[in-house]
């Protein structure tokens, strides 16, 4: 096999607490199963950046990035230095757009050892995937603000769902429904008050539901599935979502699971025209950053994802990715855990344990 070239983007705030343990499972990785990893380390696409650069990334990024076989990326965004939706809308939303990365596919899974918020749920009851669209929908740029200053000011921001966008990422959540043993999928709408894009997007479901007669699929607006998440999370098994939708959904389902310090995410472009790129669910979290606390795990678990990815689900990189996930199992059960999960271990302690679980897996 060849060698991966990662490029390694960790961002701002806790972002380059948890991305150093990533590294170090993935060294053990490599070692253990013989995979090779060349990093493109960058600096830029941080708030820290933007401070010296009046801008969070240079002109050639794409160029830059182009190459890489995958993008592991921290957290952006400290709006103490630099309004957020500059710095978001300068780094990870434009990796999104402009490498069409339009499935953002967001594990919800309750481990042995972690205790779930929600009364009586152990291990094994909550166990879901979310696919969130991840280019379109209510996160445009079209719209703006008149009139700014008069008592005639307004603002108009438009959602936009195309057919291919919603066709591609309901097809995607059918095909993964499919593969599952449960094979049901949940389709979140808000078809009775949004009157105009969500029937339309419905329609889509329905159709493209048709060629998939094996998959149980039911449509559920978007308020009562957020609080049948929290009353029934063992109902779900595929969630398909809108960019807005699925966001807050894809922080909710890991907070029914104990905390969202260990929720991966996975950016894809399933055809690999572009690199995918893969990052935790959370942010760089400004209120503990700097004191090496932060849950390493979504972080860890963002790169099994990876490695998974660019293996294509099979061969040494799969075996990989299944003993990053045994030894977080392992480390999520018999401890060291970081506050979030009760126990009192630094960042780099937990990232530590991981990895050496997997040099001995
Ligand atoms: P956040 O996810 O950063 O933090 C929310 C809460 O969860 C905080 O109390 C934080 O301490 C806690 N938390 C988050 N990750 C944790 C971890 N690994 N271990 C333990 N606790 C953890 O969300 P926020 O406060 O809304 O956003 C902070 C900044 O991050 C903002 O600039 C926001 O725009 C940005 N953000 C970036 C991304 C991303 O880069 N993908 C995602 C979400 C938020
Ligand atoms: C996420 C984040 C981003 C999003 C923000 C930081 C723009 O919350 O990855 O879930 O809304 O997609
Ligand atoms: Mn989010």
């Amino acid at each position: 096999a060849g060698t991966y070239r990662i490029a390694v983007i960790p961002g701002d705030g806790i972002g380059t607490e948890v991305m150093p343990e990533g590294l170090r499972v993935l060294d053990a990785v490599s070692r253990r199963f013989g995979i090779a990893f060349e990093y493109q380390h960058i600096e830029w696409a941080s708030c820290d950046y933007y401070q010296k650069h009046g801008r969070m990334m240079p002109d050639d990024w794409k160029v830059q990035l182009a190459g890489c076989d995958a993008i592991l990326f921290g957290a952006v965004g400290w709006p103490a230095k630099v309004p957020d939706h500059i710095s978001l809308w300068g780094s990870l939303l434009k990796f999104r757009r402009e490498f069409d990365q339009y499935i953002n596919l967001r594990p919800a899974r309750l481990f042995e050892g972690v205790s779930s918020p929600l009364a009586g749920r152990r291990a094994g009851d909550i166990d879901f995937w979310i696919v969130r669209e991840n280019t379109e929908g209510e996160y445009s740029s079209v719209g703006g603000v008149m009139f700014e200053g008069t008592d005639r000011e307004f603002v108009v921001q438009e959602s936009i769902f195309t057919r291919r966008g919603s066709e591609r990422v309901l097809k995607f959540a059918f095909d993964l429904a499919q593969r599952r043993a449960r094979k049901k999928l949940t389709v979140a709408t808000k078809s009775n008050g949004i009157a105009i894009s969500m029937p339309w997007w419905d329609e889509r479901a329905a159709e493209v539901a048709a060629g998939y007669p094996d998959v149980t699929w039911d449509k559920q607006h978007i308020d009562i599935l957020c609080a049948r998440f929290v009353l029934n999370p063992d109902r779900f098994d595929v969630v398909v979502a809108t960019n807005l939708f699925g966001d807050i959904l894809s922080d909710l389902g890991p907070a029914c699971t104990g905390t969202i310090g260990l929720a991966p995410s996975a950016n894809l472009n399933p055809d690999r025209a572009f690199p995918s790129l893969f990052e935790p669910v959370h942010g760089s979290a400004p209120d503990i950053a700097g004191k090496n606390i932060a849950n390493p795990i979504a972080m860890i678990w963002s790169a099994a994802m990876m490695l998974d990815f660019l293996g294509q689900h099979q061969g040494k990189a799969r075996e990989a990715h299944d003993a990053i996930l045994a030894a977080i199992e392992a480390t999520l059960r018999e401890g060291p855990r970081t506050g979030d999960l009760g126990g009192k271990a630094s960042t780099a302690e937990v990232g530590a344990a991981i990895a050496e679980r997997v040099a001995r897996a």
